[in-house]
């Protein structure tokens, strides 16, 4: 059993073929098409597609305009890139506190955290579950802040009946090999604001507006680049494989959180257990499905001695020298990192895969 899958549908290997074929391989159509999909299907607000999660980070904290000095909240619970996208720009992540039972960014430090130097928040969906998105957006709109969202595990989760990708100034999506739609690697970035959208289909591509730059007589596209552009773009191979994908998103979507389902009412009372809170007025995504666990390691053990991959997948970032190591004021996230553990939750596991890991987290480790 793997702990992730890489999901490559019949649909995408046609896709890239004839892409290959037609040899038309780097920025083109299938971008826009896969834009207008995501768009169309998903209900993600003027999606800009892209070549990587990181990315999708880095040109919506360009576009926000951070600048070098500037200070952007961040939760320590994340992968590394969400924070070393804010170094990009030299700007400082200072890093809030998270909830212990959810992972994600808490509101109310957030509030402790801002100073005169911030800038913007990037609240991380952990495993796919939406953060507190109507208090963040009301403590961003109270300190003209802006709000990028992390959601490279949370493409299909919902908050207040809205998609995650239509809600905050910008939100960043990863479409990394083992995410739920993969386009080997790629990214996106939404933005409720059509100027910002504007903006980040330039400077994605050297500050050319490709739509209206037609080539003059001479044989150059006619431009003026007024920003620092950069080459971020989605490639149409990449484009193919995520169209093909798209198609099967909600049904592998579904697959996950049956799976998840099935999970939160049988591990429910396991002792040395604590699930994490789900509430009602937002869907998980369940790109993880993490736990609270006791002697983690020897959890681990247990489960990897039956089959079972069981992983943290990310520690606290802060604790890279390059972030100046542990941040001293989190309790929570020191909690929850002592004790977070995932299990496998994806498409590629059969219903003899699911009863193997319920049944070995229920023997106990
Ligand atoms: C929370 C988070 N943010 C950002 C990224 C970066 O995405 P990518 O690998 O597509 O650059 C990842 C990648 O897994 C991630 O987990």
């Amino acid at each position: 059993m793997n702990f992730f899958n890489t999901h490559i549908s019949e649909k995408s290997i046609q896709l890239a073929s004839d892409t290959l074929k037609s040899t038309y391989v780097s920025a083109g159509q299938l971008a826009d098409i896969f834009e207008k999909k995501l768009e169309e299907e998903l209900g993600l607000a003027n999606p800009v597609t892209l070549n990587s999660g990181t990315s999708a980070l880095y040109l919506a904290l360009a576009v926000a305009g951070v600048k070098p000095g500037d200070e952007v909240i961040v939760p320590a619970q994340t992968f590394i890139a969400t924070g070393l996208s804010v170094l990009m720009h030299y700007a400082k992540p200072v890093f809030a506190d998270i909830q212990y039972r959810t992972g994600n960014i808490d509101p109310d430090s957030i509030r402790h955290k801002i100073t005169a130097k911030t800038r913007a928040i990037i609240p991380v969906h952990w495993g796919g579950y939406p953060c507190d998105l109507d208090e963040i957006n009301e403590i961003a709109r109270e300190n003209n802040l802006a709000v990028i969202e992390d959601a490279a595990h949370a493409l299909g989760g919902t908050y207040r009946g809205k998609p995650i990708g239509a809600i905050s100034r910008f939100t960043a999506f990863s479409f990394q090999a083992i995410k739920h739609l993969t386009t080997v690697d790629g990214g996106a970035i939404c933005c409720l604001n059509k100027d910002d959208c504007y903006q980040a289909k330039r400077r994605r591509w050297f500050d050319i507006d490709r739509d209206n730059s037609k080539p003059s007589i001479l044989g150059e596209r006619e431009y003026d680049a007024d920003h620092v552009g950069y080459k971020l773009h989605m490639n149409d191979l990449s484009a193919a494989i995520g169209l093909g994908n798209l198609a099967e998103f909600p049904a592998n979507l579904k697959q996950r959180r049956e799976i998840a389902g099935r999970y939160l009412n049988e591990l429910n009372d396991v002792s040395g257990i604590e699930l994490l809170d789900y509430k009602n007025d937002r869907l998980c995504a369940y790109w993880l499905f993490t736990m609270l666990v006791e002697k983690r390691e020897d959890f681990i053990r247990a489960l990897q001695s039956k089959g079972v991959p069981a992983s943290v997948v990310h520690l606290r970032i802060d604790k890279n020298s390059i972030f100046g190591g542990i941040t001293p004021d989190l309790p929570n996230q020191e909690r929850f990192n002592e004790k977070q553990v995932s299990i496998p939750v994806h498409n590629g596991l059969t219903d003899e895969d699911v009863n193997l890991v319920v049944n070995a987290v229920k023997e106990g480790w």
